[in-house]
C-alpha cells in the first residue's frame, strides 16, 4: 500500500506581506523594494509619494482584514500559514536604533489570531523586499552593512515572537537575484556578475547570522533556507545538453549548498574563475558560514529544459527564469509548464543531496476564474493541478523523503509577484479585485476551498 502522509504532517498555504497586506505606509511602515514596483518585479521601477495608487498599496487588505480569512483557512483545516514579516513595518529605513512597536504589535495581533485556530506559522525574514532606506544609504546587499541590519531586525522579532513562531525562514528563493538583482539584493538591474555574486555572498552571510540567532533565541524553532526550485531538464540525451544541465542546474543549487554545508562548494571555485570574479570573503565569513540550516524548504511551479543546440533554444519567460519549453508537457496560460512528476523528482533530488527535511512552502496554478451567474466558482483546472502535485508528494514520501509539509502558493487571492496582476489567481478564496483595483474585496469560497478541506480533513486519503 503507498505510504499515507505522516501524521504530523503540515498542510496550509502560503502567502506574502507585500502581495496581501497592503497599508503600504500604516503605522509608520517604511517604503520598501516591492513598493517601488508597482507594476512588478519585471516592471518600471518608481518612487513613490503619498497617495500614489499602486494596486499593492491595497493588495487584499489582509492588514485590516486578516481575522475574516484566518477563520477561512481555519475552516479548511489549516494547520500552517506561511507569510511573512515586511522588514520595512519593522525598520521602516532599515537602520533605526529601534524598532518600530506599532509594526511589531501588528504581528503580534496576526500571530495570536492564528494561535486561536491552533495555525502554527511559518515566517518568512525577507520575502521579495527590503527597506528602500538601505539602498539609498549603503547600496542594499552591494555593503556589509546591510548584514548587520538584517540581524538587527532577525534578532528583534525573535524576541519579539519566540512564544510564538517556532518555524522560520530566512530569503525568499534566495537564488532569485541572479535573474532579479533589485528585487533579490538590492542591486541596479543591470549590474555584472561580480557585484551580484558579492551581495549574494553578504546575504548567504546573513542568512548564516540569522540561524545561528534563531538557535540562540528561540532554542526549541527550526529555521530553513528558501529556493526557488525550478528544476531542468536536458532537452536530448547528447552529452553536451547533459552535462550543460547539470551546470544550469548548479546555478540555484549552489545557494542551497552554501546553506546546508557551510561553506562554498568546489565547483564554484571554477565559475568564479572563469567569470573573472573575485569574491571579499573574509576569514570571519568563513565562520559565520558555518550554519547550517535545519531543513530546506523551496517553492515549486514547473520545470524547464536546457540545450547546447543554438536553434532549438527557443527560451520562454516563466517566472523569473528564461527556460527551454519541454515538448512533452502542457502550459499554464502564463507559460508555466506544468509537471507534477517533476515535484517527486526534484523531492528525492534535494533529499539525496542534502539529508534534511524539506518544506514544500509554494506550489500553484496561475490561473483566470470565472464567476457564475450563480456566485459560484468551478476551479476545476486548480483542483487538478493540486491533486497531482500532491499525488507525487505522496510517492516521493514513499520514496522515503522526509517532508515536513506543504503550504501552496496563495490560498486567498493577491497580487501576482511578477506583474503584479490581479488576474492570475492562485486562491480557494476568491478575492473581488481586478487588475485596476477596482472590486468590493468581498471573500467567496471558491470549488477548490472544498476539496482542500476534504484533502486535509483525510489526510490526503481523498487524492
Ligand atoms: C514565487 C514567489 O516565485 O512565485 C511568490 O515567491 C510569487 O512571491 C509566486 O507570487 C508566483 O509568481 P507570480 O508572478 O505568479 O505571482
Amino acid at each position: 500500500m503507498t505510504q499515507r502522509f505522516p501524521q504530523d504532517f503540515l498542510w496550509g498555504g502560503a502567502v506574502a506581506a507585500n502581495q496581501v497586506e497592503g497599508a503600504w505606509q500604516t503605522d509608520g511602515k517604511g517604503q520598501s523594494t516591492s513598493d517601488l514596483q508597482p507594476q512588478g518585479i519585471f516592471g518600471e521601477r518608481v518612487e513613490r509619494q503619498a497617495g500614489d495608487s499602486g494596486i499593492k498599496d491595497v493588495a487584499i487588505d489582509f492588514y485590516h482584514r486578516y481575522p475574516e480569512d484566518i477563520k477561512l483557512f481555519a475552516e479548511m483545516g489549516f494547520t500552517v500559514l506561511r507569510t511573512s514579516i515586511a522588514w520595512t513595518r519593522i525598520f521602516p529605513e532599515g537602520d533605526e536604533s529601534q524598532p518600530n512597536e506599532a509594526g511589531l504589535a501588528y504581528y503580534d495581533r496576526l500571530f495570536d489570531e492564528m494561535a486561536k485556530y491552533n495555525i502554527q506559522p511559518l515566517v518568512t525574514l525577507s520575502h521579495y523586499e527590503m527597506p528602500y532606506g538601505l539602498i539609498k544609504k549603503y547600496g542594499g546587499w552591494g555593503s556589509r552593512t546591510t548584514i548587520a541590519c538584517f540581524v538587527k531586525y532577525a534578532e528583534t522579532v525573535f524576541e519579539r515572537f519566540k512564544h510564538k513562531v517556532k518555524h522560520w525562514l530566512t530569503f525568499n528563493e534566495i537564488n532569485m537575484s541572479l535573474h532579479a538583482p533589485f528585487t533579490g539584493v538590492g542591486l541596479p538591474e543591470e549590474s555584472n556578475k561580480q557585484a551580484v555574486y558579492q551581495a549574494i555572498h553578504h546575504q548567504l552571510v546573513a542568512s548564516a547570522l540569522a540561524v545561528k540567532a534563531c538557535h540562540q533565541i528561540v532554542p526549541e524553532g527550526k529555521i530553513g533556507n528558501m529556493l526557488l526550485g525550478a528544476m531542468l531538464y536536458p532537452l536530448t540525451p547528447n552529452p553536451a545538453d547533459v552535462m550543460e544541465t547539470l551546470q544550469q542546474n548548479r546555478d540555484w543549487l549552489f545557494f542551497g549548498d552554501v546553506q546546508t554545508r557551510g561553506y562554498y562548494p568546489s565547483y564554484m571555485t571554477r565559475f568564479f574563475r572563469e567569470n573573472g570574479i573575485t569574491l571579499d570573503i573574509t576569514e570571519q565569513d568563513k565562520i559565520d558560514l558555518r550554519q547550517p540550516v535545519d531543513f530546506i524548504s523551496f517553492s515549486y511551479y514547473m520545470t524547464g529544459c536546457v540545450t547546447t543546440d543554438e536553434e532549438l533554444n527557443q527560451k520562454e519567460r516563466g517566472n523569473i527564469l528564461n527556460m527551454v519549453p519541454n515538448p512533452h508537457l502542457a502550459s499554464s496560460e502564463w507559460g508555466w509548464q506544468i509537471d507534477p512528476e517533476g515535484l517527486r523528482y526534484l523531492l528525492n533530488v534535494l533529499y539525496d543531496r542534502y539529508q534534511k527535511p524539506l518544506f514544500i512552502v509554494e506550489n500553484g496554478l496561475g490561473a483566470r476564474d470565472t464567476v457564475e451567474a450563480d456566485g459560484s466558482i468551478n476551479d476545476d483546472y486548480r483542483i487538478a493541478y493540486l491533486n497531482d502535485h500532491l499525488v507525487q508528494v505522496r510517492e516521493a514520501i514513499d520514496d522515503g523523503v522526509e517532508v515536513l509539509g506543504y503550504t501552496c502558493w496563495g490560498p486567498i487571492d493577491l497580487v501576482s509577484a511578477s506583474k503584479a496582476e490581479f488576474s492570475k489567481r492562485y486562491g480557494f478564496i476568491y478575492v473581488d479585485r481586478d487588475d485596476q483595483g477596482n472590486g468590493t474585496l468581498t471573500r467567496t469560497r471558491k470549488k477548490s476551498f472544498f476539496w482542500y478541506q476534504d484533502v486535509i480533513k483525510t489526510h490526503g486519503e481523498s487524492l
